[in-house]
């Protein structure tokens, strides 16, 4: 997802820009740019590849000083990764930068074109910046922004330089943008982490506001009348880029999965606070997610079924939204994201509300569209994720999705497992334990590092728990790697199977534990290298290389097994040498379609 930072004021703008972009690189980007006012010309650099190279190419110019500018990385969509389509766009007197998609963007561009326009890229981001200079031809700033809005079709975040004016423009439309506001000048923001340095205090633009920004005040229009915006102080004061000393944010953001645990299991401790965990009231829950927050859905559903009796089903949220909906008087959605900005989520998000159906969030950023949109939300709290692939947040998905489970379960007097809530007081250890023990993780490690394709397998939630084992270990490590129903993968997948091939087979429930076991010696005599990750207790079999963790009961066994995939996988591509924290080709929270 794209990266977007801009400043006036009288700091330093090339160091203001430079720690944004470094700030946002978490966001996953292929290049980057800055464009800066220098005695009143607008110097544009950009650069592909990582935000030092751009460093590099800054420093040559050896600039004294700018008093404003913009920056920002880029996740390719529209046109490869390449100089000419790296942001900033300057077309005529105008420069920005953008992060989204314009689905109109050919139409305009054919159009412009008649106008005597050339595109030097493959972006819309470029035909954006020329229908505003166009615009301008007749119109005022403000004006030609409003025109602009108008004409747009499709979802963006804008940062603007206009040639002559001594202000930076911002607007947007479905992509988070924010202005921040700072005593040495002011900043706009694709999310506060590019310039908590600077300041905590910042407005969050909302759909058709347009921010003008001076070095020492600043203004935010409506329809070209000027509104008051609350400023809101940041809370996520733990924003730290630090690693705390561990080589990868990823491997540091697994070792905060106890103390994080911890924090969200005290929020729930008095059952004066069940009120907005207990769904009993409902009759059917779609869990509608993308990626490993689906993933977290299917573990719920699995657990809200059994325990709390309701119908549950999960979609991808780029399915659901343009699925024939049906839906009985009691129906919940929830939607579960970590950054709260997924388009594909926030787009099911609004279809659902259309229909008047009750909505939940379950999303780890507060300030984020869906926590601001949904009717409801509960806030995972695990702090600001800089690593792409998500570890504690999804952790903190599946136990939200489990105390839902279990309140639930409990209102309705269906609690069968005589658990208590202090039960679920004993995971931040076990987890402390099971992510302090990789030396028992090294022989399977080994063998997933050497290999160029595996297999998860499980059935029920030890299936749900293996789609994200199996994703993980692809973000990071690039191993072809399948997740399949134990039961399904001899009705064809099994041709795959060759000597040597690692399977992996997730049993944590002791009802399905002999069925496992007889899928994994079907592909073991056909050549396979059979794996089994199983709590104590199950682990009554010795023919294979096995994992056994501390068991506790059905809510928690399996966010036990998911962080010792977790860790297998940041190990396996520590192994294989990948760039950990930022795995090619992919995006912390993906804000296209
Ligand atoms: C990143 O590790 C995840 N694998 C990715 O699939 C993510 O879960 C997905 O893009 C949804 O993001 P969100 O939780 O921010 O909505």
């Amino acid at each position: 997802m794209c990266g977007i930072i801009g400043y006036i004021g009288k700091d330093n703008t090339v160091e203001v820009l430079l720690n944004g972009l470094y700030a946002l690189e978490y966001r996953g980007y292929d290049s980057s740019g800055v464009a800066i006012n220098i005695d009143n010309k607008i110097s544009v650099i950009r650069s592909v590849g990582r935000v030092s190279k751009l460093e590099e190419e800054i420093k040559k110019l050896n600039i004294k000083d700018s008093i404003y500018g913009i920056a920002h990385t880029r996740w390719a969509t529209n046109g490869e990764a390449n100089i000419n389509n790296a942001h900033p766009h300057k077309v005529g007197k105008v420069t920005l930068v953008h992060n989204g998609i314009i689905e109109n963007a050919n139409v305009l561009k054919r159009n412009l074109i008649k106008e005597g326009y050339q595109f030097n890229s493959d972006t819309d981001s470029e035909v954006i910046a020329a229908f505003l200079d166009y615009s301008l031809r007749d119109n005022s700033i403000l004006d030609s922004i409003e025109l602009l809005k108008r004409k747009l079709v499709g979802s963006y975040a804008l940062g603007i330089i206009i040639d002559g004016s001594d202000e930076l423009y911002a607007l947007r439309k479905d992509s988070p943008l924010l202005i921040g506001i700072g005593n040495k000048g002011n900043f706009l923001a694709s999310d506060i982490t590019a310039i908590i340095k600077y300041t905590s205090d910042y407005i969050l633009l909302d759909v058709g506001d347009v921010a003008i920004l001076k070095n020492d005040s600043y203004e935010v229009y409506k329809e070209n009348k000027k509104i008051n915006k609350e400023i809101l102080k940041s809370t996520s004061s733990n924003i730290s880029n630090d690693k705390n000393g561990y080589s990868h944010h990823m491997l540091k953001e697994i070792m905060d999965e106890p103390q994080v645990i911890s924090n969200l299991l005290d929020r729930y401790s008095n059952s004066d606070s069940w009120k907005e965990l207990d769904l009993s009231e409902y009759k059917s829950i779609d869990i509608v997610a993308c990626g490993s927050a689906m993933y977290a859905g299917l573990v719920g559903q699995v657990l809200l079924e059994e325990y709390a009796e309701i119908k549950t089903n999960v979609y991808a949220a780029s399915e659901y939204r343009y699925k024939k909906k049906i839906y009985n008087d009691k129906t919940l959605v929830i939607l579960i994201s970590q950054s709260g900005e997924t388009a594909d989520t926030i787009a099911a998000m609004r279809e659902v509300k259309k229909l008047g159906i009750d909505t939940l969030a379950i999303v780890n950023n507060s300030n984020s569209t869906i926590a601001r949109e949904v009717d409801r939300k509960i806030l995972t709290e695990a702090g600001v994720e800089i690593a792409v692939a998500t570890t504690k947040a999804y952790v903190l998905q599946v136990c939200v999705l489990s105390l839902i489970s279990y309140v639930t379960s409990y209102k309705k007097g269906l609690l069968k497992d005589k658990i208590s809530y202090n039960d679920f007081y004993k995971l931040p250890d076990l987890v402390d334990l099971v992510i302090k023990n990789v030396d028992n993780y090294k022989e399977v490690i080994s063998i997933l590092s050497k290999s160029e394709s595996c297999f998860f397998i499980g059935r029920g939630i030890d299936y749900a728990i293996c789609m994200e084992g199996s994703l993980k270990l692809k973000e990071v490590s690039y191993i072809h790697s399948e997740a399949y129903q134990a039961g399904e993968l001899k009705h064809g997948t099994i041709s795959l199977i060759e000597k040597d091939i690692p399977v992996v087979a997730v049993i944590t429930d002791k009802n399905l534990k002999e069925k496992t076991l007889s899928n994994l010696g079907e592909v073991e005599s056909r050549g396979a290298k059979g794996i089994v990750i199983t709590t104590e207790g199950l682990d009554d079999n010795d023919e294979h290389l096995k994992i056994v963790i501390k068991s506790t009961n059905r809510f928690l066994d399996s966010i036990l097994v998911v962080c010792v995939l977790q860790l297998i996988a940041y190990y396996v591509a520590l192994d294989r040498g990948c760039d950990i924290d930022k795995p090619r080709n992919l995006a912390k929270s993906v804000t296209v379609e």
